[in-house]
């Protein structure tokens, strides 16, 4: 089939290139001129495991193709995807400006009948807006006779394994009550359900819910993974006990009940302030995602209030090492990472961070330049040179397996502060670490070598 896809953020470009390896012809357009000459030489702008290959092969292949020509655009695809962002207002709902826009534009381009599949996360209602703001505009100009179907279609994909949950997904949510369109949607996703039929129907309002319904639950699971683990410290119990024991419980699973030191990114702190915003204006508002997300800000500061509290004459002059800095594994992403609460209320209380990430540093020093209290570190075990205490914020693989006599050698305070649970607190105690996880029992660090 012809597709068209606007917008080539991390939707639309992973999207477009997988719509292209499985045989359509897909055409992206963006108004960034200098993102589509890279995406032109196969550059992408975003660094996620197997899409530069598949953009590569695909252009070179003549099935994906990249121009800043809206007009081009609307002529080749009879499926047309909006896939531009929907930044979050002040008030939290997502600004829907671009989504409107580029609606507007594609009304001004059509010749012929078209249909759009919203890819981008929008508040329920807004197929129903983009439709109107569509036969307006054909109206305006005279091209009342075409018809404009609108499909809502949310992407589901993670940071870090966008393309494989985009070549594999788990369902595919079409949201429309128009057969042809329901049909058009089968058509295309067909050759991503060999395996099983992943499509499910609905009307676009359910779908458009469906996308902040899950990442809601999900974050739901976090929160209160995280609420048990403080207790757990409280009571004296172990919350990775706890995690196993009610994880094998298929009605819970293992999946999402990991606590930590709170969630980031840009989907889950996003999706949810907007869907409690259209809740609140829908006068029913979710009381229990607003603890979700009350809960999230706080567990944010749990390791810096670990540190407060085992350095009561405050933090002045202290150096602290930080393992992590992107919000999760696998990416350079540092949108509402736990890393950053900690490093700003570590610097609003005169300490230094000597940080290191593996794949995060040019985005940290993107947002916070250079600094005499930041040092960004070449490997891990640099950042424990003259530190004090370790902080952990992201459970990178290259983190998991330490010499805990080293970091006993290391770090003056012998203090590691682990916002993920990576370890075993046995053996650190026996290398004579002070450790702290979330909701982890504290073993009493044996006396080691001085
Ligand atoms: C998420 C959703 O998974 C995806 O379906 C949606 O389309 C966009 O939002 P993503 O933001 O890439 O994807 O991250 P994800 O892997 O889901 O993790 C989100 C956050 O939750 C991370 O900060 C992670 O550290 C945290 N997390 C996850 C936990 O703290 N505990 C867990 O058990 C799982």
């Amino acid at each position: 089939m012809d597709v068209s896809v606007f917008g080539t953020g991390y939707v639309g470009l992973v999207q477009a290139a997988a719509l292209a390896d499985v045989g359509h012809r897909v055409l992206c357009v963006d108004i960034d001129e200098l993102k589509i000459q890279q995406l032109q030489r196969a550059v992408p702008p975003i660094q996620e495991p197997g899409l530069s290959a598949m953009i590569d092969d695909n252009l070179r292949e003549g099935r994906l193709s990249f121009s800043t020509q809206a007009s081009d655009a609307v002529i080749h695809g009879q499926l047309i995807f909006i896939a531009v962002g929907t930044p979050p207002d002040e008030d939290g709902s997502a600004d829907l400006r671009h989504v409107l826009g580029v609606t507007r534009e594609i009304a001004s381009h059509m010749q012929a009948d078209r249909t759009l599949v919203i890819k981008s996360t929008v508040p329920v209602g807004t197929a129903s807006q983009v439709e109107a703001v569509a036969r307006d505009e054909l109206d305006r100009l005279g091209k009342g006779q075409l018809a404009v179907r609108v499909v809502s279609n949310p992407e589901f994909l993670k940071e870090g394994s966008a393309v494989n949950d985009c070549i594999r997904p788990d369902r595919i949510i079409v949201g429309s009550d128009d057969e042809q369109t329901r049909a058009q949607l089968a058509e295309l996703y067909a050759p991503f359900c060999r395996s099983r039929d992943k499509l499910i129907f609905m009307d676009n309002r359910s779908a458009e819910l469906t996308k902040y319904a899950a990442n809601a639950m999900l974050a739901t699971r976090i929160s209160l993974m995280n609420e048990l683990a403080n207790l757990a410290e409280q009571l004296g119990a172990d919350i990775e006990a706890v995690r196993r024991g009610i994880g094998s419980d298929p009605r819970i699973g293992y999946h999402f009940i990991y606590p930590g030191c709170g969630f980031g990114g840009s989907c889950f702190p996003k999706d949810l302030r907007a869907l409690l915003h259209t809740a609140r204006a829908s006068g029913q508002p979710l009381r229990l995602l607003q603890s979700v997300q009350e809960v999230n800000e706080t567990q944010r500061l749990v390791p810096f209030q670990k540190l407060q509290k085992l350095y009561p004459e405050g933090l002045a002059g202290k150096s602290i090492a930080l393992w992590g800095l992107a919000f999760k594994p696998n990416t350079d992403d540092m949108r509402e990472a736990p890393s950053r609460c900690l490093m700003e209320a570590l610097w609003r209380e005169g300490a230094t961070v000597r940080a290191f990430d593996p794949e995060a540093m040019s985005e940290c020093r993107r947002l916070y330049g250079y600094r005499d209290d930041l040092v960004l570190c070449a490997t891990r075990d640099d950042t424990l040179q003259d530190a004090d205490a370790l902080v952990i914020c992201t459970e990178w693989k290259a983190f998991r397996v330490v010499d805990f006599a080293l970091l006993a050698h290391k770090l003056r305070d012998r203090l590691v502060i682990d916002g993920r649970n990576l370890y075993n607190p046995q053996q650190l105690a026996a290398a004579g670490l002070r450790y702290l996880g979330i909701g982890l029992p504290q073993v009493a660090p044996q006396a080691g070598p001085q």
